[in-house]
Order: structure tokens, then C-alpha cells, then sequence
């Protein structure tokens, strides 16, 4: 169940019913019990301008860097990211109730306590964070929406979403975009570099991270497009 257009502060699925979505259930749940590392709707309003300090005092040490992941779909690599990174801290967003729920899990199955998960659509990211508080975006085969010529509208990444995430970014921030479609892949490169972001040679983590995604076009025979672009 996507939560696509609604604001990333309402506590809208504690409104729905529980049979409208087996995960609604857990979702309330793990907000009442604090059993998982999810936060959503009102409970984010808190945290903007203030993510590091939260992980700071949960870590009990400072964190290095703030990376965020956008479409975390299971978890993979988000929990990966920050197993191998414990000085970083990683915050991973999906829209959808059974894949922010599966990847918090993952995150908590694997002692992954520098990292967290939040219910929302990635288009209103700056009321998530504050200007320079991110040091990387991280954005694995976003959905290309390439079946009819009346949906490349819906593609998140464009020149609106770039321009609201420079600010956002800290300075020598990077965007690290991985993407099947080549057009997608070209449009965002054109839209950084108009932006004076510069292109990198590699991603600042120098490890691939590959995606279920990844896997499944690398299967299929298909070609992927990877770049690392960094605010200048
Ligand atoms: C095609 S899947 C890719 C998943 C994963 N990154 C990978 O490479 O395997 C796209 C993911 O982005 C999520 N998504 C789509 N639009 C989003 C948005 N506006 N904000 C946050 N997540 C979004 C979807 O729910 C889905 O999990």
C-alpha cells in the first residue's frame, strides 16, 4: 500500500482500519511498543535539524556522516550500508507499509542500531531535513514510469527534486543514482551538472551495494547505469 501523496506528518495509517492492510497492524504496534527502528506521520516533526544529534545520543558517539536511501524497498541495502559503516548513520525511506516494515526489521535482525527507517514519500524531503544535514542520497533503480509517455511526470527524480535536494546537502555532498533507463540516468546527470554538482569516478563508499533490483536486471541480461555525482 503506497503512501504516495500524503503528507510525510499525518498519522494517517493509525486512522485506517487494520483490514485495509496487514502491516497497519505492525505499524501501530511497533509505534506503541517502540519494538522497531520505523518512524512515521507526527512523530518525524521532531527531527528536522536534529537527526544527527538523535543519532548521536542513541549511538552514544558522534556519527561521521548522515546518509539517506531512497526507495529502500527490503532493506538490503540500507542494512548492509550500515553494518559495514558503524561511524556513519543511515536513514532509509520507502512509501510503501510492507517494505518500510520488512527493511525495519532487517535493520533490527542485524544489530543495525546506526540506521532507521521512515514512512514517506521522498518528494517533500525538505520538511524531513534541514539545509547541509545530509552528507549523501543514495537512490537505487527509482521507478522509471516508462510504460506510457503520460507517467514520465511521475518520475521523483527530475530538475524540481535536484534543486530542493542541493540545500540539503551538506557541502562535498554526493548523489549516488543507480537506474536501467538510460533516459532517467541522462536527465538526472544534465539536471546535477546544470546544478554544479561534478561527476565523481567512483562511490564514496567503494563497494558496489548491489540492489534486488540490481540482481534482477543483471539476470535478465540487462544494463544498469551507475554514477556518483558531488555538490561542488
Ligand atoms: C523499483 S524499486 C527499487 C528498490 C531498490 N532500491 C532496489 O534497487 O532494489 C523502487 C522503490 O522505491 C519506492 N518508492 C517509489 N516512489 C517513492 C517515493 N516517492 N519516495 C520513497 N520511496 C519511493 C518503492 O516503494 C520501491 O520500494
Amino acid at each position: 500500500m503506497p503512501f504516495l501523496n500524503v503528507d510525510i506528518f499525518d498519522d494517517l495509517p493509525l486512522r485506517l482500519e487494520n483490514s485495509v492492510n496487514p502491516y497497519l497492524k505492525l505499524l501501530t504496534q511497533t509505534r506503541a511498543e517502540d519494538s522497531l527502528p520505523l518512524k512515521f506521520g507526527k512523530e518525524l516533526q521532531k527531527f528536522r535539524g536534529h537527526w544527527r544529534e538523535f543519532f548521536s545520543a542513541k549511538l552514544n558517539k558522534p556519527v561521521d556522516k548522515l546518509i539517506l536511501e531512497i526507495g529502500v524497498h527490503t532493506g538490503k541495502v540500507i542494512r548492509n550500508l550500515a553494518v559495514d559503516n558503524p561511524v556513519q548513520a543511515f536513514i532509509g525511506m520507502d512509501i510503501t507499509l510492507k517494505r518500510v516494515v520488512v527493511s525495519a526489521q532487517r535493520l533490527k535482525d542485524a544489530g543495525a542500531d546506526n540506521a532507521l527507517i521512515v514512512l514517506g514519500n521522498a518528494k517533500f524531503l525538505s520538511r524531513l531535513f534541514a539545509e547541509r544535514e545530509l552528507d549523501g542520497i543514495v537512490v537505487f533503480f527509482p521507478d522509471p514510469w516508462t510504460k506510457k509517455s503520460n507517467q514520465l511526470n511521475n518520475r521523483l527524480i527530475n530538475l524540481e527534486f535536484c534543486q530542493q535536494m542541493q540545500p540539503i546537502l551538506s557541502e562535498r555532498g554526493f548523489f549516488w543514482l543507480k537506474t536501467d533507463c538510460q533516459n532517467y540516468f541522462k536527465q538526472t546527470q544534465a539536471s546535477l551538472l546544470s546544478l554544479n554538482f561534478k561527476t565523481l569516478t567512483a562511490n564514496p563508499f567503494g563497494q558496489p551495494y548491489e540492489s534486488v533490483f540490481e540482481r534482477r536486471f543483471k539476470d535478465q541480461g540487462q544494463a544498469s547505469y551507475d554514477g556518483t555525482w558531488q555538490k561542488i
